[in-house]
């Protein structure tokens, strides 16, 4: 993964900043097409895991669609060449700005989560002259076995039109004249090991795409959303998730009739094992009972140990010395600024640099300017 000259590379810069394996993308994108695109699946890629020029090019350039939270990113969207027609726009919370900027573009599909959303967009489509396409983001009470942060698709979440709404939702649709219902959308969490999460989804999904159907509408889309996940403890053995099963298991489950295709919104999978974030040790401190490696990327680089207990993999780049027990915490003055508690890594002194791995996916997009931290651009593996 950092060949020396690359190591070298890095001691010359500027730390902390991410670093892109563009090899390991487009392997991955290989994957994505060799498993999914090629059966006629439809991916979008979800921008909110990683919305770098670079990074978006080259996914849109392997035949992806882009998957937006916000106006900003259906924004990025376009001026990263993604066509309208690939582009849908979630969100439980979506501004009159933002969807009349979707409106603006003709973009692919709005998912909505409730009824007054509904109400809004239709009076806003209305307003251009337009009618906006949309699929019902349903909740399909199915537990994703993940961080309770990152689960979605329980009844107690925020997101999606519950079980008991949708009749209430479809006897509303036919007076909304300025919207077409092409598909209905689900998505239950983030970071899913566990594949039964996904089977029964599917069940879910084939059993509400029946009643809806039922019921006089025509889907031709069903979106399954994202969450398949990374392996963080051995990125360098699993640098590629199993796209083959993940698709697999998708194909066989999903009872699509002949006019339906199946869409995915995929973030993490496809980012998360290319990126790394590269710091520097400033201090080490020896202590009592525990040994501290302070290195100068905090949790403003990267949350994820912060906000989801997540343990990241770590690196040693220059030391091949003996291995020692650290904490590798950050410069923040919170004790939630940590990456990893009590790891055996080779010891290290001032001026080491060590690659927080598997960070590809929420973690240059999660930077925040806490402390007034200067962020360092990113670098990428075709300009070393
Ligand atoms: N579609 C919807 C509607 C979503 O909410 C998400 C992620 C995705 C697709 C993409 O999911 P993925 O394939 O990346 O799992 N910041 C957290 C993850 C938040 C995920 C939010 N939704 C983390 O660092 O783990």
């Amino acid at each position: 993964m950092f060949p020396s000259e690359v190591t070298d590379f890095f001691r010359t810069q500027k730390t902390p900043f991410y670093y892109y394996d563009l090899d390991v993308l487009n392997a991955t994108l290989e994957e994505i097409q060799k498993h999914g695109l090629s059966k006629g699946f439809h991916v979008h890629f979800a921008l909110k895991a990683n919305n770098q020029p670079k990074v978006l090019k080259l996914i849109k350039e392997a035949g992806l669609g882009a998957d937006c939270v916000s106006g900003g990113e259906v924004q990025r969207a376009i001026d990263s060449g993604f066509s309208a027609c690939e582009i849908a726009f979630a969100g439980v919370g979506k501004s009159d700005e933002e969807i009349e900027l979707g409106l603006k573009h003709d973009i692919f599909c709005f998912n909505c989560e409730s009824v007054q959303e509904l109400e809004v967009l239709n009076e806003l489509a209305g307003m251009q002259g337009k009618t906006a396409r949309i699929a019902l983001r349903l909740n399909p009470n199915v537990e994703a076995d993940t961080h309770r942060y990152i689960t979605t698709g329980l009844n107690e979440n925020k997101f999606g039109i519950n079980a008991s709404d949708l009749d209430e939702v479809l006897d509303r649709l036919p007076d909304l004249n300025n919207l077409k219902l092409i598909g209905i959308h689900f998505h239950i969490g983030s970071q899913i090991e566990n594949f039964t999460p996904f089977e029964e989804l599917c069940e879910r999904a084939n059993m509400l795409n029946e009643h809806i159907e039922n019921r006089g509408f025509e889907l031709s889309v069903i979106n399954v959303g994202g969450g398949f996940g990374i392996n963080y403890t051995h990125p360098n053995d699993n640098a590629i998730p199993d796209f083959e099963r993940f698709f697999g298991l998708f194909e066989s489950r999903i009872k699509l009739k002949e006019h339906q295709q199946l869409h995915f919104e995929l973030g993490r999978s496809v980012v998360g094992q290319c990126g790394s974030l590269i710091t520097r040790v400033l201090y080490t401190k020896y202590g009592e009972t525990k040994n501290f490696a302070i290195v100068d990327a905090g949790m403003t680089e990267l949350i994820r140990p912060a906000l989801y207990q997540a343990a990241h993999r770590i690196d040693v780049l220059t030391s091949s010395k003996r291995d020692k027990n650290y904490d590798v915490v950050g410069p923040i003055c919170e004790s939630s600024d940590t990456f990893r508690t009590d790891i055996s890594i080779p010891e290290v002194v001032r001026g080491d640099i060590i690659a927080i791995r598997s960070a590809g996916a929420y973690g240059e997009v999660m930077r925040s300017a806490y402390n007034l931290r200067e962020a360092n651009s990113s670098v990428y593996s075709d300009e070393v």
